[in-house]
């Protein structure tokens, strides 16, 4: 491919992930489990114009999803395959091809002032506009526990917790990281830490079961609870500005004990230019949430400003690391 038509085929992006959208509404993976089929047949069952959908699928031919055979029917590739229902990718991109999709449309605004574009796009902050859409909440939520199928098994697995008694999962959510740990640790007791909401559905057993849990409610720029000799937050840091990270670790360190120990789970950003889906996700905090992810020398320095100090950095079988600090 010459310069000129990379440049053109990456400026066709749009062009090619609503084609994705198209397919993905269509559930047309699902359609074709069986095996091949035209794309009369397969629009006769949607209900769709079989000429524009045969166009739609041809693009997504050449881009690996599907594949035309010689007769001109249409069947699964590996990448296709992987676009049938209960598999993550269905679900994430049935939420990014919607809302994300249209905010990037004014990213020029996020260039501009660091600021989110949705917001200028739908007038409203991200959550608050999802609290008044809620089918496209629902979406929202299947797209993240499909994104983060088998995360809270692989952070549990690795790290040993055998020298610890109590681990806070500070801003923990439904309880599903807490409820893997302890299960793998049954000598451990557990302080599952959120806003009300949050701490709510971890109580009802949304995310698993969570014995030996204390369930306490707050504001983490408040302050979070003491007690315990280990402070998971698993994707909470990605969500603020360096401020407001450096102001939720500073309440951390302020309770924790001489040998307790912060484990951070997010996603790295690596250096280098290779393509890396974390890069993309950050543009996307960067338009639809105003989040940020961070490489690990800024999460190095972030620690260091609340006077923590990184000591060890721990993969995991996921795309997302732990990040182990104490106290400087
Ligand atoms: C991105 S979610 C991560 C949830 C969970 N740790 C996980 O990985 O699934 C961020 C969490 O932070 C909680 N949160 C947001 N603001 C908070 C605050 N001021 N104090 C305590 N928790 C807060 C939210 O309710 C939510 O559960």
């Amino acid at each position: 491919m010459s310069p000129e038509e990379h440049l053109t085929r990456l400026g066709f992006g749009f062009a090619i992930s609503q084609s994705l959208k198209a397919a993905v509404d269509l559930d047309i993976a699902d359609r074709l489990v069986a095996g091949a089929r035209s794309a009369e047949d397969l629009a006769a069952e949607c209900g769709v114009h079989a000429g524009a959908l045969a166009r739609v699928l041809r693009v997504l031919c050449a881009e690996g999803v599907f594949h035309e055979e010689p007769s001109g029917v249409f069947g699964l590739t590996a990448v296709g395959d992987a676009l049938r229902a209960g598999r993550g990718p269905l679900d994430f991109l049935r939420m990014l091809n919607a809302e994300p999709y249209l905010a990037f449309d004014k990213l020029s605004h996020s260039v501009r002032t660091g600021e989110p574009s949705f917001d200028v796009v739908f007038g409203l902050p991200r959550f608050t506009w999802l609290a008044q859409n809620p089918e496209a909440a629902k979406a929202f939520q299947a797209a993240m526990v499909a994104y983060g199928r088998g995360v809270n098994e692989a952070v549990a697995d690795a790290y040993d917790f055998a020298g610890c008694s109590t681990v806070a999962d500070i801003g923990g959510g439904h309880g599903r990281l807490l409820s893997a740990i302890l299960a793998r640790n049954p000598h451990l007791k557990g302080i599952l830490f959120d806003l009300p909401s949050g701490v709510e559905e971890a109580r009802k057993g949304v995310g698993g079961p969570l014995p030996n849990t204390s369930f306490i409610a707050g504001d983490f720029f408040e302050g979070v609870p003491a007690g315990a000799d280990v402070y998971i937050l698993k994707k909470v840091i990605h969500d603020w500005d360096d401020e407001k990270s450096v102001a939720i670790l500073t309440a951390v360190r302020r309770v924790l004990p001489p040998h307790g120990r912060v484990l951070l789970a997010e996603t790295l950003v690596p250096p280098g230019n290779a393509f890396s889906t974390i890069k993309l996700i950050d543009l996307t905090m960067l338009a639809i949430t105003g989040g940020l992810e961070r490489t690990e020398d800024e999460y190095a320095s972030l620690f260091a400003r609340a006077g923590l100090s990184l000591s060890r950095v721990i993969p995991t079988a996921a795309a997302i690391q732990l990040l182990e600090a104490k106290d400087a």
